[in-house]
């Protein structure tokens, strides 16, 4: 099944959604037209049955070259205060709503990824990227600071040292070094990308749909926090995803104690099976 928005597309296949920056022409670089787009197509997706995993990749040889600098910045910029906010919450809207999203998302970057694509990047809970795709914070190269949380992202994923070196410099890197460096989860050539992706994505499916939820979010949540704090929210969001799917768990462990069917230490629970 597909869809599409002009600037974006999806399809849906096999649990996983594929969702596409899809502006080949223009390297994928983020329009207020694609930033809302981006947007509907998410609402479209997100409590969709069908849809396990959430996948944002790119169209041609892009991934995303960052925001576009005629149509995001200079044509908003000429609409005045009013036209710059309108454009940045319509851009940063739809890379919250991809931070919070109810499903497990993955980054797959087949080719250039620049300054505004590091919002959307991180926003995914994985990143996967082929040997052959290009990072940079090209900001300081046409003389603006790395706004729109793209210098957080580089902050949080990277060591001081390299965040403050790519932000200074705005040299590219590519895959290798951007696994390297924790940008991402792991880099592979072109031609393996979608298949080891969707190797995750399975695997993602397999998994229990309320506790992955609980756990992404835990994992965004609890480093702003004291370790007190983190394992306070951290007992009360077990406890609410327990509550939630208290089946799901009580099976699990049904299969290991009574039945001895798998090893929660080596693998995931059946969840196709509920006694
Ligand atoms: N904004 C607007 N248009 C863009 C952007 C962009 N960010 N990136 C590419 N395009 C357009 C080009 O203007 C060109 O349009 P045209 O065919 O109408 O002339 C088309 O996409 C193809 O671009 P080329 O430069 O010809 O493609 P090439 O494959 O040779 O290079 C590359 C790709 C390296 C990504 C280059 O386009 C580039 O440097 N883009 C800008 C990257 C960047 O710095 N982005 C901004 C980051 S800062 C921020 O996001 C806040």
């Amino acid at each position: 099944m597909a869809n599409d928005h002009d600037t974006v597309a999806y399809d849906v296949e096999d649990g996983i959604a594929w969702l596409r920056f899809n502006r080949p022409d223009k390297r994928n670089a983020m329009s207020p037209r694609l930033n809302r787009a981006m947007m509907v197509a998410l609402d479209e997706l997100e409590f969709r049955n069908d849809v396990g995993v959430l996948v944002l990749t790119g169209e041609g040889s892009a991934w995303s070259a960052g925001m576009d600098l005629k149509e995001y910045f200079r044509e908003t910029e000429a609409n005045g205060l009013r036209g710059i906010r309108q454009a940045q919450r319509e851009s940063y809207g739809w890379w919250r709503r991809l931070r919070w999203y109810q499903k497990p998302t993955i980054a797959m970057v087949n080719g250039w990824c620049f300054g505004g694509g590091y919002g959307p990047l991180f926003a995914c809970d994985l990143a996967f990227c082929a040997d052959e795709a290009t990072f940079g914070l090209s900001e300081i190269n046409w003389g603006i600071l790395p706004g729109g949380g793209a210098t957080k992202v580089a902050v949080e994923l990277l060591s001081f040292r390299r965040a403050m070196y790519h932000a200074l410099l705005g040299e590219p890197i590519d895959g290798k070094t951007a696994a390297e460096w924790g940008l991402v989860n792991e880099s592979v050539p072109l031609v393996q990308l979608k298949d080891r992706v969707t190797d995750v994505a399975s695997k993602l499916n397999e998994r229990n749909p309320v506790t992955i939820k609980a756990i992404k979010d835990a994992v965004r949540r609890v480093g702003d926090m004291t370790y007190d704090d983190a394992e306070d929210y951290l007992l009360r969001a077990q406890e609410a995803a327990n509550s939630f799917d208290n089946d799901g768990r009580k099976e699990g462990i049904r299969q290991f104690i009574d039945e001895k069917s798998y090893k929660p230490g080596l693998g995931a629970y059946d969840r196709s099976r509920r006694s």
